[in-house]
């Protein structure tokens, strides 16, 4: 199950990774996290206590394994260095354990575009193409709101993309760009997730104006998710409300994927 998260900042990406992980988690199932936001949080999301956090390092910033692997200093433009690095070692490497969670923060480089070809968006580029292609019994990609991460050759590796929104209209506008980026690529298996989800007049908001996008599923607003971040515990230990939400909406992706499997 590869499962990629995206949408607007702020709108819950991170408290929906941590809670999939650790559901799935509880499920008995391996899973490994991906924290590809530039400013990396699903440690803390994930209750990583702090002597865990220390060890772990953004890839993006391991300058070192970097020159090793693509052969040229990071910050290096133009030149000669390797576009398909050596990468296969690094999740098992420098990803760290925590309650049944394997995480990998990716860190931050401009991967936008055909401009920018350096060392370090060389090796996440490989980095994510090859976690695509593994087969890693669960994968999220806590990402951030867009597809650039992903290419046309990875696509179909990803068996869902989860759009994010809060019940509002410029959350929807946004969640109306990721599809066409999406689309863009060739990526069609688009959902929407609603988050801070306060009445029911919200959740039918969301039903009835979704871009087109199929509603898999909404998490409430709580003012305990805050809570739990303050007290530093998961939201999935705190929030039971959440932690059900989360648990209903792996259910209804394991229906979806049953489907296909029917279909195809
Ligand atoms: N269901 C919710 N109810 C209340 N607050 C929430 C909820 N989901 C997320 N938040 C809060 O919203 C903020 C952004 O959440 P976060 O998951 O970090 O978003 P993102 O990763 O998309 O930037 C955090 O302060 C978080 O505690
Ligand atoms: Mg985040």
């Amino acid at each position: 199950m590869k499962l990629a998260i995206t949408g607007k900042g702020g709108v819950g990406k991170t408290t929906l990774t941590a809670l999939l992980a650790q559901t799935y988690a509880a499920q008995g199932r391996d899973v490994l996290a991906v924290d590809a936001d530039p400013s990396p949080c699903l440690a803390g999301a994930l209750g990583f206590p702090d002597e865990l956090r220390a060890q772990l390092h953004p890839i993006a910033e391991m300058d070192e394994l970097i020159e090793e692997r693509t052969g040229a200093k990071p910050g290096t433009v133009g030149g000669f260095f390797t576009i398909n690095p050596r990468v296969d070692d690094i999740p098992e490497r420098f990803s760290i354990l925590h309650r049944g969670v394997r995480l990998l923060e990716m860190g931050s480089v401009e991967l936008g575009g055909s401009g920018c070809i350096c060392p370090e968006a060389a090796m996440l580029k490989t980095l994510f193409t090859h976690l695509l292609f593994r087969n890693d019994e669960v994968l999220l990609l806590d990402m951030y709101a867009g597809v650039e991460h992903l290419g046309r050759a990875t696509v179909d590796f990803v068996d869902a993309m989860l759009v994010v929104v809060e019940p509002t209209r410029r959350s929807l506008g946004t969640a109306t760009q990721i599809k066409k980026l999406a689309n863009d690529i060739g990526l069609s298996r688009l959902y929407l997730v609603g988050n801070k989800v306060r009445n029911d007049d919200e959740a039918k908001f969301l039903e009835t104006e979704t871009p087109d996008i199929p509603l898999l599923g909404c998490l409430p607003a709580d003012l305990k998710v805050q809570e739990a971040d303050r007290l530093n515990i998961p939201v999935y230990d705190h929030v039971p409300a959440l932690r059900e939400s989360a648990q209903a909406i792996i259910q209804k992706i394991n229906q979806l994927t049953d489907d296909d499997e029917v279909i195809l």
